[in-house]
């Protein structure tokens, strides 16, 4: 667990929501101005893997839009929640809910690994995520616009295997971005890449948040990119959310400010005191 912790622990306080109240309407104004992304509601989500029970009653309301970041211990239950979200696994108990109408292929998941088809180029890989659309007449123009978007445009033509890590990374995100999907959950994606390519990384899903406004639930072993990125984050422990932090930093956010470090510390150590009892 210390290993996955990338940061020192701070001398802090801890955060709490009344701390940064005064600061709420500073948030707001921080929201992506169109938000595409439905609100979320989960109630008493259960999930075992035989007498394994990983999620023991989960309550969650995410409004719209709002970008959610979640933590906690290796094997807590944090990628079989997105996946529960994401529809890839079945409920046990409980429900998750979407405000209105929402279909499949409005839900979009980003892995650690970018799992693109070596044998398909560039652009053929972006178009694979608009999924029965990908017959479609503008198929070619939506893969080449959300290539833009993360800044591949003249890679179109490439195989993935000439593409660094983190190029990889953008294509993959483009894949997710081309079905212009209403939430993005991302299981860890930017785990594997180097420091300066995982800041990059951070802006480029900062920038499409707030330009596409999706709901977006982030899972996360680093908690400086929780609170980097998110309006609020999630502590995982024992099958429940044992702790809900509100980062009320502005946008864009100041990365080593002592508020963001101040609140680094606090989740860190909600983590390591919940590894102590473990
Ligand atoms: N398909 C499965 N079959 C059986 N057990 C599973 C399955 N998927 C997950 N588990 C178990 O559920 C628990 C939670 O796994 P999960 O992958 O959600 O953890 P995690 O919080 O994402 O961990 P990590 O941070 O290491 O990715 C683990 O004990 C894991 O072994
Ligand atoms: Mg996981």
């Amino acid at each position: 667990m210390e290993t996955a912790l990338r940061t020192s622990l701070p001398e802090t306080e801890l955060a709490s929501r009344a701390n940064f109240a005064p600061h709420a309407r500073v948030v707001r104004e921080e929201r992506p101005v169109h938000t595409s992304g439905p609100p979320l509601s989960i109630r008493g989500l259960r999930k075992s893997f035989g007498d394994n029970e990983v999620l023991r009653g989960i309550d969650l309301h995410i409004p719209a839009g709002q970008f959610v970041a979640v933590v906690g211990k290796s094997g807590c239950g944090k990628s079989t929640l997105l996946r529960l979200i994401a529809g890839l696994e079945r409920i046990d108990a409980g429900s998750i809910s979407f405000g209105g109408e929402i279909q499949p292929e409005d839900i979009r998941v980003m892995f650690q690994e970018p799992r693109l088809l070596p044998w398909a180029r560039v652009l053929a890989n972006v178009e694979v995520g608009l999924g029965r659309d990908r017959a479609s007449g503008d198929a070619h123009a939506r893969a080449e616009k959300a290539l833009a978007e993360v800044g591949l445009a003249d890679k179109r033509e490439q195989w993935p295997s000439v593409l660094s890590g983190g190029q990889k990374q953008r294509v993959a995100l483009a894949r997710a971005l081309v079905s212009r999907p209403r939430v993005l959950a991302f299981d860890e994606p930017l785990g594997a890449l180097d420091a300066l390519t995982r800041i990059s990384m951070q802006r480029l899903l900062e920038r499409v948040w707030r330009d596409q406004g999706f709901t977006a639930i982030l899972v996360t072993h680093d908690v400086a990119e929780a609170v980097a990125l998110a309006d609020r984050v999630l502590v995982i422990e024992e099958g429940r959310i044992a702790h809900d932090v509100v980062v009320n930093a502005a946008r864009p956010r100041q990365r080593g400010s002592a508020e963001l470090a101040g609140l680094e510390g606090s989740i860190l150590s909600h983590l390591l005191s919940a590894d102590d009892r473990t």
